[in-house]
Parts: C-alpha cells; structure tokens; sequence
C-alpha cells in the first residue's frame, strides 16, 4: 500500500524520521540506485547462493541469506561468525558491487556518520512469513561504525527496541528504498523483523530483500 502511494516519487527525493540518538530512517533513499542493486545482486548470489542457514540451537532459519564482501556473516551448529570465505562454495564471498558501497557510504553520511567504509554485506531474503527475532548486530569489532541497513522489495514491519531485550520496541513499517541507520549512542539498540504479509512488488515477486552493511574490523 504505502509502495503504491508514493510510487511517483521522483528519483532523489528523501525524507527523515528520527528512531532514536543516533538512529535514523531514510525514506526512499535507496530509489535512485534500486536498478543498480538489482543487477549487482543477482550477478553475486549466481556465485553466492541464497540459502537456510542452521542457527548454533539447531533450527533452519526463515530468512534465506547471503553475503558479499571481505566478510561474511555466517551461523552453523557451532556458533554465529564472519569468515572470509562462503562455506558452500569453499571461495571468497564476492566483492561489494561499488553501487552497494556508494549507497550505504552515502546514507551513512546523511545519516551524520561520515566516512563509512563497510567490509561486509549481508544479503537477507524474505518469502512470505519469514522473520528475524528481536537481535543486536554485536559480532562486530568495530562499533564505531554505524549498521546501514537497505529495504527493497516488499513491505515489512521493522522492530526497533532499546538496549535490553525487555524494552518496549517501535515498529517501523519499511517500503521499498527505506534505509535505516543506527549507530553511535543506538549502535546496540535490539531490532528483529516481523513475519513479513503476502505481497507483491514488481522487482522482487512475492519477496522482500534486506541490504545490512557493516564495519566488522
Ligand atoms: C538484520 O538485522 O540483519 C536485518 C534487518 C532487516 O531485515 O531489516
Ligand atoms: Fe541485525
């Protein structure tokens, strides 16, 4: 719904809701490069295949995943991890497509953290009824950097909770384009996706698709 009323929004424009200290949602920011991602992406997950990573308790996950550059996050049976290297394929995950890194080093900058240099990409794919618990992004060394986190597809409804587990979360709705930034005083605030509702979005079908860039060392 909120897809199609701004659907003639034209190449450029953005607008800014505040989460939180350090912790912002760029409306659309991501419109101007959408096609740009497209391409990219499904030239990297022919070498990097989407797939149900097992979590360290033993349980597939919904969300099928990827990853592109130096680093890639990665769960098995015996812990959470980035490595270097796609344990699928046995080669390095593939380099960040310069489109993905100049979108995620402009929004980090609108965002107020400039020069934003990410080593790692994750690449999350949502089909209908998938959803990511409530987590904070802490396999991290540097926290300095902030998470810069890109919504393509169809909608969602992203969690955005305090520093505890137990605080009260604000849920976000996310379009298409939407990217949101967190970092400094919110670098560790909790956050998770709802199940993501039946939907349809001409770039990506039935699926919604989650860029998170990250500074890992
Ligand atoms: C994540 O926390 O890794 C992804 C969040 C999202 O899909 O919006
Ligand atoms: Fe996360």
């Amino acid at each position: 719904m909120t897809g199609d009323l701004f659907a003639d929004i034209e190449p450029g424009q953005s607008w800014r809701e505040e989460l939180a200290a350090g912790a912002v949602v760029l409306r659309r920011y991501a419109l101007p490069w959408d096609e740009a991602l497209f391409a990219a992406l499904g030239v990297l997950t022919d070498k990097a295949p989407f797939r149900h990573m097992v979590t360290p308790g033993g349980f597939d996950m919904s969300v099928a995943m990827s990853n592109c550059g130096r680093l890639g996050w990665v769960t098995d049976r015996s812990g959470y991890r980035y490595d270097t290297h796609d344990p699928q394929t046995g080669l390095p995950w593939p380099a960040m497509p310069t489109a993905f890194v100049e979108m995620a080093r402009s929004a980090a900058d609108a965002a107020g953290f400039s020069g934003f240099a990410p080593d790692a990409c994750l690449i999350n794919r949502y089909a209908p009824g998938a959803k990511l618990s409530l987590h904070q992004d802490k396999d991290e060394l540097d926290l300095a950097a902030p998470i810069v986190s890109v919504s393509l597809g169809v909608p969602a409804t992203f969690l955005f909770g305090g520093c505890q587990r137990a605080d009260k979360c604000a849920r976000v709705p996310l379009a298409h384009g939407d990217v949101v930034v967190w970092g400094g005083p919110a670098r560790l605030r909790y956050h998770g996706v709802l199940p993501i509702k039946a939907a349809h979005h001409p770039a990506t079908g039935s699926h919604r698709i989650n860029l998170t860039f990250r500074k890992v060392r």
